[in-house]
């Protein structure tokens, strides 16, 4: 089985090739490196002892994106490639829409040229913005904050409408809560480019000296310690519920939207003191402003997820946190 992994350099993406390797399926990833280094790819070659074969390109490049059909059969595709920085899509709404949107819409109409009709898609839990209820269900209210998080709905809508003109479509929507950790071999992880936005690797740079301490944003949340709290998922975990949304919708034509998180709450603070028991480094804190468009609590209900795809998350914030600091520790200035 031939499976195309678009942005399969990145963070999400190259943590799926090693599932897909080792499950027996050929991959092949595009991507323009954007936001990732083909170093990632050759780790995973090394972690795996296998090949992917790699097509440095952007997904807007039509004629590019259709050689690569031409050139290959593909039974699936999991379609990771877009841009994911909240703050950053606020003040570049346009660049934002183009490589989300119209990206989406390339692959798509290529897939039906080439008559490629099963697709997984990375969503998010921010197309829920602030829930009125925790857990979230799938089927709770769709109200982005942002034009990133806008950018995600408006494709899951179009790969609604594609379904309902053809059924014939097998299509995967997750919608994943808080990728952290790293693979255990320490090989691959998460390399952000310039200062991090998101909350583990943040901490990851405080303990291996790149900052002098954590901006906690805020802690008058009505939460269990007043710090904002999220579904922190294991990426290994998340790149495992792919394969398995992959072999469900195998199965049948279908179009499911599914939440993927490890259906826990955890704090700043909670992770804050799990990161510092992995390291066994203190990890300095201030407790500065709220972030604005931040919410207070966010994590999800697992139950369908369970029931669609048999899919349990194995591990938990420690393990996020060991994977981690190993990453970090190995490789302090990324792929670099
Ligand atoms: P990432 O930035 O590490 O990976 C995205 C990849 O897409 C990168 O390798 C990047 O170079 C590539 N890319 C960007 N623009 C491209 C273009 N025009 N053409 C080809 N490739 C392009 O991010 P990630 O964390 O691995 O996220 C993967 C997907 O999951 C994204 O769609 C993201 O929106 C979604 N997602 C991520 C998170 C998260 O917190 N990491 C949460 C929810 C959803
Ligand atoms: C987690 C918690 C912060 C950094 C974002 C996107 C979301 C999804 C995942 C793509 C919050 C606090 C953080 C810091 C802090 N991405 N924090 N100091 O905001 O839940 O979600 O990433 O789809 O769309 O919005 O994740 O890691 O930024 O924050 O106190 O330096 O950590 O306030 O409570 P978030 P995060």
């Amino acid at each position: 089985m031939n499976i195309l992994v678009t942005g399969g350099a990145g963070y999400i993406g190259s943590h799926t090739c090693i599932e897909l390797l080792q499950a027996g399926y050929n991959v092949v990833v595009i991507d323009n490196l954007y936001n990732s280094s083909s170093q990632s790819l050759k780790h995973v070659e090394k972690i795996t002892g296998k090949k992917i074969t790699f097509y440095e390109l952007d997904i807007r490049d039509k004629k590019a994106l259709n050689k690569v059909f031409e050139e290959n059969c593909f039974d699936g595709v999991i379609h990771f490639a877009g841009l994911k920085a909240v703050g950053e899509s606020v003040k570049k709404p346009m660049e934002y829409y183009n490589v989300n949107v119209y990206g989406s819409f390339i692959l798509a109409e290529l897939m039906k040229k080439f008559g490629c009709k099963t697709l997984v898609f990375s969503s998010s839990a921010t197309v829920y913005g602030e829930p009125n209820v925790i857990p979230i269900k799938e089927d709770f209210p769709l109200s982005p904050k942002n034009p990133y998080g806008r950018s995600k709905l408006m494709v899951e809508t179009y790969l609604r409408d594609i379904f309902l003109e053809n059924e014939s479509w097998h299509i995967g929507i997750l919608r994943y809560f808080n990728p952290a950790g790293a693979h255990e071999s320490g090989l691959i992880g998460e390399d952000p480019n310039g200062i991090p936005n998101n909350l583990l690797p943040y901490i990851s740079q405080v303990a291996v000296g790149k900052f002098d301490k954590l901006k906690i944003f805020g802690d008058d949340y009505k939460t269990h310690d007043g710090t904002g709290v999220r579904d922190y998922i294991h990426v290994v975990d998340l790149a495992k519920g792919h394969l398995m949304a992959l072999e469900a919708l195998s199965k049948k034509s279908q179009i499911l939207t599914l939440n993927l998180g490890s259906g826990r709450g955890q704090s700043v603070i909670d992770m804050v003191k799990a990161f510092e028991k992995a390291s066994s480094k203190k990890i300095p804190y201030e407790i500065v402003n709220r972030r604005l468009g931040d919410i207070p609590a966010s994590y999800t209900d697992t139950t369908f997820a369970e029931k669609i795809l048999g899919w349990k998350p194995k591990y938990d914030e420690n393990k996020i946190c060991e994977d981690a600091w190993r990453w970090q520790q190995n490789n302090p200035s990324g792929y670099e």
